[in-house]
């Protein structure tokens, strides 16, 4: 992820404002400490931007980002800062820029003004956060020996040599803290395995020893890796196997450490990279699963992800709803869709397609709606409920969308997009949305270009959307078959076969589709003209373009 670095070893959490203002010292536990800040929201990419805040998309930061983010339900904020780039002096004493402290010792305030737990991601000179002014000696001897460490905290940490250094260095960041006075020995301090993986903690993880801070081990989850960085044409998730093996995962560190608080300190499924219906789905096992094995979550959010800063607005709601009634306990029903890796055809039931030119007819969408719980109610984008009379009926787990009422909102004027969006309110958990779009094969100005004549180091190709606005995914291969990239595709569904990966060869912006540097440059490499398709939702034949990129 682009927010770790080198030296993002280690995180402090700030006790909360009681304990810090008024001068009480009771010790909080980091049990208490991980259930408190459950759920977590993440301000990614803000205050750990290369080199300063801003420098990565995103805002300012101001307080009423922290209203939302509470009033979403959040109990605490995980702030990842990074320290290296706001050094006033290099060795030996490395003094932290003044009003970069100040900075973001403002931002921790306005998370702790509305009551929100804080966790600081701190690096090698994080204890010096508290008073930079009265750094001691023995704090610089310290950051000195950190900073000669740092080579070593991001290299793959795979062995138990890794796990050992990784340890000295924590031992050191505990000590200061120790020593630091204030109440810095009494807050609680999480400790990361190689690479914050949760397997590799399992495995090589050292318990500190002459600890006085009260600790927990963070770990980050970001699995599967195809699914939730859309790989390889991987738009589904939810199947008996996809399951199973997050629950292994979240239980193998928890049967590991059954007396260590656990909180998964970042993950996420992004509405930018994963197809709606998997990610409900998504969040909702994640969540129920890290609630059995006693682990507390912080969702990842970079600023394009889920809380759309500028405008207030979430840009999947359903989703965060989902979050809070799962950890709530309630049951969600949930759209159902296919988890079947050999499927020829993926419809994204939460959303209700009908095709430019086809005939409005009723539809049926599968829902999976647990036990005692019953629909009670759809409502139209203009409030108006759609109960009751002759407008839906559920079969089993099947809504049915009547004609009557489909025919109301696609009428022979709208243009492809999408149309409205119904709230579907159930009697236990989220209620769900679903999007009615109008959609058809999107068009592209031009269908070939030679990588000699590339308009950039990517090459962007115009597109008139007409549905959905981003590819699901992309197939790169040349006229004889051959796979641009990953070949070990072929080993995988037919949805997945030479399908390439988001942001690594490809992209879209509002206007274009999107060839990314890297594809362009596998292209030259290999010497020969490569088609790359475009696929779209729904995942349907025909829904997709072609761009020949010639050589
Ligand atoms: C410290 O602050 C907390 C929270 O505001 C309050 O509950 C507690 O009574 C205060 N303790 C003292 C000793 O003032
Ligand atoms: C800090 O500790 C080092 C040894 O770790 C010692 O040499 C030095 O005198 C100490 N500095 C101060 C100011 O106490
Ligand atoms: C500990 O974690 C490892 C690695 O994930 C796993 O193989 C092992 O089964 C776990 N131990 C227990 C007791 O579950
Ligand atoms: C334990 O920690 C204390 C306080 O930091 C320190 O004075 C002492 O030397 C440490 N003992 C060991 C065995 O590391
Ligand atoms: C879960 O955490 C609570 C404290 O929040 C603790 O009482 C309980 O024993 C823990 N359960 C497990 C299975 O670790
Ligand atoms: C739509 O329905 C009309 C009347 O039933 C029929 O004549 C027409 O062929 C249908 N069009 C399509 C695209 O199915
Ligand atoms: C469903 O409701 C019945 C009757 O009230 C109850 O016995 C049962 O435990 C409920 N099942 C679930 C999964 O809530
Ligand atoms: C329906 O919701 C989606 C997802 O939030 C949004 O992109 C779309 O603009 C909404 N449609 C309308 C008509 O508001
Ligand atoms: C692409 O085509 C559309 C529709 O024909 C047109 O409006 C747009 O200006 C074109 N864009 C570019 C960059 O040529
Ligand atoms: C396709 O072309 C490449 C490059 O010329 C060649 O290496 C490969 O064997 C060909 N594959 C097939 C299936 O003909």
């Amino acid at each position: 992820m682009q927010h770790k670095h080198l030296l993002s070893l280690l995180t402090i959490f700030l006790a909360r404002s009681g304990v810090v203002c008024n001068g009480t010292s009771s010790r909080v536990s980091a049990q208490s400490w991980v259930d408190g800040i459950n759920p977590g929201w993440n301000l990614g990419n803000t205050l750990d931007g290369i080199p300063d805040e801003g420098d990565w998309g995103n805002p300012r930061v101001v307080p009423s980002t922290f209203d939302d983010v509470k009033k979403a339900g959040f109990k605490g904020v995980r702030l990842p800062v990074t320290w290296a780039y706001h050094f006033d002096t290099e060795a030996p004493d490395y003094i932290v820029n003044p009003s970069w402290l100040q900075r973001v010792s403002d931002v921790v305030d306005m998370v702790l003004e509305r009551d929100m737990y804080v966790l600081i991601n701190v690096h090698h000179d994080s204890w010096t956060w508290a008073d930079v002014t009265q750094a001691s000696a023995n704090y610089t001897q310290i950051e000195e020996n950190l900073l000669a460490y740092e080579p070593i905290n991001e290299p793959p940490g795979t062995t138990a040599a890794h796990a050992a250094e990784l340890r000295k260095l924590e031992n050191l960041f505990l000590k200061a803290i120790s020593d630091a006075g204030g109440f810095n020995p009494e807050r609680v301090v999480t400790l990361n395995g190689p690479q914050e993986n949760s397997d590799l903690t399992s495995q090589y993880f050292i318990r500190p020893t002459n600890i006085t801070n009260s600790w927990a081990i963070q770990y980050h989850y970001y699995s599967p890796y195809p699914f939730i960085f859309s790989a390889w044409g991987s738009t589904i998730w939810g199947s008996a196997a996809d399951k199973a093996a997050l629950e292994a995962d979240i239980a193998n560190i928890r049967y590991n450490f059954t007396d260590v608080p656990l909180i998964i300190g970042e993950w996420a499924a992004s509405p930018v990279a994963t197809e709606i219906a998997a990610r409900w789905r998504y969040f909702d096992f994640l969540v129920r699963t890290a609630a059995k094995y006693n682990t507390s979550t912080v969702l990842w959010d970079n600023g394009a992800d889920f809380l759309d800063r500028a405008n207030h607005i979430w840009r999947d709601q359903t989703a965060i709803d989902i979050y809070m009634s799962a950890l709530g306990g309630e049951a969600n029903a949930l759209p159902d869709s296919t988890t079947d890796p050999d499927a020829m055809t993926q419809f994204t039931n939460a959303d209700l397609f009908v095709r430019v030119g086809q005939n409005v007819t009723s539809q049926s969408l599968p829902y999976i709606i647990p036990l005692n719980t019953s629909l009670v109610s759809i409502t139209g984008d203009d409030n108006n409920l759609l109960t009751g009379g002759a407008d839906n009926s559920i079969f089993g787990k099947t809504i049915v969308f009547s004609a009557s009422l489909l025919r109301s909102y696609f009428t022979f004027s709208a243009s492809p997009g999408s149309i409205a969006n119904l709230t579907l309110e159930f009697s236990s958990g989220a209620d769900l949305t679903s999007n009615l779009v109008l959609w058809d094969t999107p068009t592209i100005n031009s269908t070939s270009s030679s990588v000699a004549a590339a308009n950039g180091p990517s090459i962007s190709i115009p597109v008139q959307w007409k549905g959905i606005n981003k590819p699901a995914t992309v197939k790169a291969v040349t006229a004889n078959g051959t796979y641009l990239v990953d070949d070990f595709t072929k080993y995988y569904g037919p949805s997945q076969n030479a399908r390439t990966t988001y942001n690594s060869q490809w992209n879209w912006d509002t206007n274009n589709l999107i060839i990314t540097a890297a594809a362009v440059n596998a292209v030259k490499s290999l010497g020969e003209d490569v088609i790359f398709t475009f696929e779209f939702y729904p995942r349907v034949s025909g829904n997709a373009v072609d761009y020949t990129l010639t050589v």
